[in-house]
């Protein structure tokens, strides 16, 4: 790790950690022991770990994919993760699962305002809030849309996702997720990835926090191909952080809730889980300073298509057309001449889930805040609206940076589907198709 990359992670009472916060690379073979000696040598499963400890696989693809998909890891606990008694169904508030069957799919194009923050206390749990997804976690495809709303931290309580790996983007306060695998440090302008299974208590050190997750059932995300543009750019490799190895050694009752096919199941521990004194392996949480992307467009006309903007991607089984990219658009110089420089209006086979973290996009002069969404289905039109459209006629072309934006795309082959909550809470804009009204006809000669 190089210490540019170094964020300072405070420590956490009674949490032993290894040297350093972070480990620098993209699902690189790491290595980390919150206590020296812990990590076995030449042997992953040896006939006595150290300490006692005990050994583990954690296996986030098939045992038999190809080596470069291949994503696992060993870990090494003080108690098996098998020691607990049964799960039982638990409360799961707004949480929704595939197949978003409650309402019919709409070709509409859909708007939210900010939901408002919870009045009641509210954990990380608590406060999911699913908008959409397609697929299904049974079948292994698709995506679920949640939003986060929280104010109090999880207290002996922790929680996994047996239905996907979840991607994380803050849009407001500090998220502190303390995993199996070690502490990731989450706020607004970075992205953090938790793997599917990877046990986590969420805390809020700085208060109030709420954000966007996309949950996912597909192909684990990993950097896109870069065809032309080359070995380096859009996010590079050694920007993405894993934590170190931390552990807590607690003996008190702990909930622990797990999503599995879309419900909500609990157990009562009488342990902390969060007992991963060391490991080793690709498969492990990270996060991505969102700042670092090193973005790429035109410098002549027109401007490509936004997969220029690809953070991550997973793939789907057709090449080329991903069960979701994770797409942002980051602030950028504008330089394009004779050219329509905002987004332009278009219909696409795929369907765009949107969000803002902060500030301004550049297609819309109102109605798209920062933590409200937009979701615009497989071929519906969309594009500027008329006031970013007349602005944009008048311009003049000198080059321009648009500053103070943060928006991004959770777009996928699949049609995205609202839940019930979704269409019918007061947050959802009745009035959005205005913002294409007025439109003057053109005139021909
Ligand atoms: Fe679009």
């Amino acid at each position: 790790m190089t210490l540019e990359n170094r964020t300072a992670v405070p420590p956490k009472s009674g949490l032993r950690q290894a040297p350093g916060d972070y480990l620098s690379g993209f699902g690189n073979e790491f290595a980390t022991e919150a206590v020296p000696g812990a990590l076995p040598v030449g042997r992953n499963s040896p006939q006595r770990a150290p300490f006692g400890l005990y050994a583990e696989q954690l296996s986030g693809t098939a045992f038999t994919v190809a080596r470069r998909e291949n994503k696992r890891s060993w870990l090494y606990r003080l108690r098996p993760s098998a020691n607990h008694p049964a799960y039982k169904v638990h409360p799961q508030g707004l949480l929704r699962g595939g197949p978003f069957d409650e309402v019919p799919p709409t070709p509409n194009r859909l708007r939210w305002s900010p939901q408002p923050a919870p009045t009641a206390p509210t954990d990380f749990v608590e406060g999911l809030v699913t908008y959409a997804g397609n697929g299904d976690p049974g079948t292994g495809a698709g995506i679920a849309i949640h939003l986060y709303l929280a104010n109090r931290s999880m207290t002996d309580k922790v929680f996994y996702d047996a239905d996907g790996e979840l991607l994380i983007v803050p849009q407001a306060g500090r998220l502190t997720l303390v995993t199996e695998l070690g502490v990731l440090d989450l706020r607004p302008g970075e992205m953090g990835v938790v793997p599917r299974g990877v046990r986590f208590r969420a805390e809020l050190p700085e208060g109030p926090v709420s954000g966007y997750i996309c949950e996912n059932h597909g192909a684990l995300f990993r950097l896109p191909d870069l065809g032309p543009i080359g070995s380096n750019g859009l996010a590079n490799a050694r920007d993405f952080l894993t934590p170190v190895a931390a552990f807590e050694d607690v003996d008190r009752p702990t909930l622990v809730v797990q999503k599995f096919q879309g419900r909500l199941w609990a157990s009562q521990f009488d342990h902390s889980p969060l007992d991963v004194v060391a490991w080793h392996g690709n498969l492990a949480p990270y996060k991505y300073d969102l700042s670092r992307f090193n973005t790429i467009g035109t410098v002549s006309y027109d401007h490509p298509d936004p997969s220029i903007f690809t953070v991550l991607t997973s793939p789907s089984e057709s090449p080329g057309t991903a069960n979701c990219d994770f797409v942002i658009f980051p602030p950028r110089w504008m330089v394009a001449e004779n050219t329509f420089r905002p987004p332009w209006f278009h219909r696409n086979v795929m369907s765009e889930f949107m969000g803002l973290v902060q500030g301004v996009y550049d297609a819309k002069a109102g109605g798209f805040a920062p933590g409200g969404a937009s979701l615009h289905n497989c071929m519906s039109g969309h594009g500027p609206d008329r006031a970013s459209y007349e602005q944009a006629l008048r311009a003049e072309l000198k080059p321009h940076k648009i500053q103070d934006t943060l928006a991004f795309m959770f777009e996928s082959r699949w049609t995205i589907r609202p839940t019930r909550f979704a269409v019918e809470t007061p947050a959802m804009q009745l009035d959005y198709d205005d913002c294409w009204a007025g439109f003057e006809k053109a005139r021909l000669p």
